[in-house]
């Protein structure tokens, strides 16, 4: 059954990722894309989402600017991860299609409120924009059908903070409000993504289509691998959102826990560390499904031959017989 996705991001690197094997992916019709501050600002983010579906062929997908700041904590963003742009190294050309006017979360809103039971939600950015939709909207907890997020690090060290995860701990009050909303949640944290490391090799593989999707994916890699290196003596780049789109048509490449999972907002040095409640010591419900191992060669394989499908669609789409 195809799934109709509604995607919150703040693309960045993996985020662009995700886009494209959302739309590589026949089980997956993207629907529209809410933008957040994260990676990078709102409105560059905005600009990037709406240049990646162009690169793609795919800019009839609306795109929507969200929250620029997060609801209570100061502005963070992540140029020594992502780039001045957002998307590394790569040069992608300006948008020729504008945003929407309307905003991010009542798009969200107006999406989730018309066909309740009909989309599933993807946020793997900063969760601004989704906590600001059930605020204004509470009805949108019954309403969406399914909720992956990417974030949160659960037995794993953080990557932002020791503790904490980048896109709990630059808005860890809307993580909060998430997190505890009653939405049906599956939460993809570092304790899968980072198995899943994206391969010097695993590029030079894509770079053998000669496409404009894959010199895009090795230059936005490249950056991101540099990072890996400098900051955490990775060699590679971990794609965490491209796992979590992967999940809403592949969940078999991840085994789950049902189990309650809180946020901290204490603001000391554990603030927006997320921790699970494995030995039920608060009594409290599970609140969320967390995948805790993945098959991770499976999921780079699958992330790879998608890319490779897409760059050969997409050279035939613009070859002058456009056969
Ligand atoms: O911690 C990784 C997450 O933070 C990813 O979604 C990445 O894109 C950043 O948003
Ligand atoms: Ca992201």
């Amino acid at each position: 059954m195809l799934k109709r996705i509604l995607l919150d991001t703040d693309p960045g690197i993996d985020d662009s990722l995700a886009i494209l094997l959302a739309l590589a992916s026949h089980e997956i019709s993207l629907e529209g894309i809410s933008v957040v501050h994260g990676n990078c600002s709102a409105a560059q983010g905005t600009v990037n989402a709406l240049s990646v579906l162009e690169l793609a062929g795919a800019s009839h997908i609306p795109v929507y600017k969200g929250c620029d700041l997060p609801l209570v904590q100061p502005s963070l963003l992540a140029p020594e991860t992502h780039g001045d742009t957002g998307l590394g190294y790569a040069k992608l050309p300006a948008p020729l299609s504008p945003p929407k006017v309307q905003k991010g979360s009542d798009f969200l809103i107006e999406q989730l409120m018309s066909a309740p039971g009909e989309f599933t939600l993807v946020c793997i950015g900063p969760l601004t924009n989704v906590a600001l939709a059930i605020r204004q909207e509470p009805r949108i907890v019954e309403a969406v059908r399914e909720v992956f997020i990417m974030g949160g690090a659960i037995r794993h060290e953080g990557n932002t903070t020791p503790l904490a995860e980048f896109n709990t701990f630059v808005d860890p009050h809307a993580a909060h409000i998430v997190y505890h909303s009653g939405m049906p949640i599956t939460l993809t944290p570092l304790d899968v993504t980072y198995d899943c490391v994206l391969l010097k090799e695993d590029v030079e593989r894509l770079l053998k289509i000669d496409s404009p999707i894959t010199t895009f994916i090795a230059d936005a890699t490249r950056f991101y691998m540099e990072f890996h290196d400098e900051y955490q003596s990775i060699e590679g780049c971990v794609i965490n959102d491209p796992l979590t789109m992967a999940l809403t048509f592949a969940p078999d490449l991840c085994s789950y826990q049902e189990v309650y999972v809180d946020v901290d907002l204490s603001g000391g040095v554990s603030m927006g560390n997320t921790f699970a409640d494995f030995y039920r010591m608060t009594k409290k419900p599970a609140n969320m499904k967390v995948a805790l191992s993945v098959k991770a060669r499976d999921f780079i394989e699958l992330f790879l031959q998608r890319m490779e499908k897409l760059a050969r669609e997409s050279n035939v789409l613009s070859s002058p017989q456009g056969t």
